[in-house]
């Protein structure tokens, strides 16, 4: 019976097992090609799925104003969906005081996501356009998965831009197990990506706050992670790339955290001109390796210049 009810809940989902096609066309010979890091091949969406489906944890990676990003994690969703996993979604999106908001909105019994961002308020959280988020959402609330906050509470921040995770209460220090001090090998290993995320930007001052920003969220990522699968049946995070990092990040603070169970790290690069080997994007991550278990490329989003609207911004 329940299979019964599976399989309808999929069929009007329209779920088949291959993505939907791509709306923006590209011509370079990555776009929508899945790499294997470890073993050097390319995939299909089905093997992927299936590869998956087998992990604990499966942490997705996109660039926030990338819409194919989020056809590709309501996808995996639903591709997950179809192997009978229900895990929990857990959205860095989503920060530990909008928690309240998705509990009550969760309270009526709810096949959908419509009017949760209303609940979240999320015109006012800053993240790209709900339109965006909504598929994944939408996802997972058709299956019935449990949806958590990922992120840290959002009214810490401005003391933690000043004071690093001291600004974090003792109980707070103590969940994510932060130790006293950043040891020197974390901030050699955290410190490049901020840099250069920020174009160079950010004055000294800022750099060892927001090390200590970016630690403390991937360590609150893996905690409701590892909250989320206790009572389900494991946990799909979605986030920014630099989150999914398999030898930092998410990955290694559920290591860190001693939390067990297999993660399947998917990142979504975007293309670049000229360059065509999959294994030459590991540069970007300054790694000898990609660092993620598998990679979907994608055409890149229309943008403007992400670095001329960080000048000045941080003065
Ligand atoms: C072009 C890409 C990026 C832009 C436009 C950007 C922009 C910003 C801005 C404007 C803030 C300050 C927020 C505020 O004052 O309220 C910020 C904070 C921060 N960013 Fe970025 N950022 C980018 C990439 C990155 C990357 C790649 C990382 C990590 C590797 C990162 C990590 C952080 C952290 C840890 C903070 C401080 C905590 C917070 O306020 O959330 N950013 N970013």
């Amino acid at each position: 019976m329940r299979r019964l009810v599976w399989a309808a809940l999929l069929f009007l989902a329209g779920c088949t097992s291959s993505p939907p096609p791509p709306s923006a066309a590209s011509s370079h010979p990555l776009t929508e090609r899945i790499w294997l890091v470890a073993e050097q091949r390319f995939v299909t969406p089905d093997e992927l799925a299936r590869r998956m489906a087998k992990a604990r944890f499966v942490l997705l990676g996109e660039a926030h104003d990338n819409p194919r990003h989020h056809e590709i994690e309501a996808w995996a969703v639903t591709a997950l969906a179809t192997t009978n996993r229900r895990p929990a979604l857990v959205a860095e999106m989503i920060a530990a005081d909008q928690a309240p908001g998705l509990e009550l909105f969760f309270k009526e019994p709810r096949r959908s996501a419509d009017g949760l961002d209303l609940f979240l308020k999320w015109n006012e959280s800053g993240w790209p356009a709900w339109s965006l988020y909504q598929p994944v959402f939408e996802a997972a609330a058709r299956f019935g998965w449990p949806i958590r906050a990922g992120n840290l509470d959002r009214t810490r921040l401005p003391a933690m831009h000043r004071d690093g995770w001291a600004a974090l209460p003792s109980e707070e220090r103590q969940r994510l197990a932060l130790p006293e001090a950043l040891d020197d090998a974390d901030m050699q290993r955290l410190a490049p990506a901020i840099i250069a995320g920020h174009c160079g930007h950010l004055p000294e001052r800022l750099l060892s706050p927001f090390v200590e920003i970016q630690y403390a969220r991937d360590a609150a990522l893996a905690r409701a992670l590892a909250d989320g699968a206790a009572d389900a049946d494991g946990a799909v995070l979605i986030a920014g790339s630099e989150h999914v990092r398999l030898t930092s990040a998410a990955p290694a603070q559920l290591t860190r955290l001693g939390i067990p169970g297999a993660v399947f790290s998917l990142a979504m690069a975007e293309v670049k001109p000229g360059q065509d080997d999959p294994q030459a994007y590991a540069a970007d991550f300054d790694s000898p390796t990609l660092p993620f278990t598998a990679v979907w490329f994608t055409a890149g989003a229309p943008r403007g210049d992400p670095c001329a609207a960080l000048k000045g911004k941080f003065k």
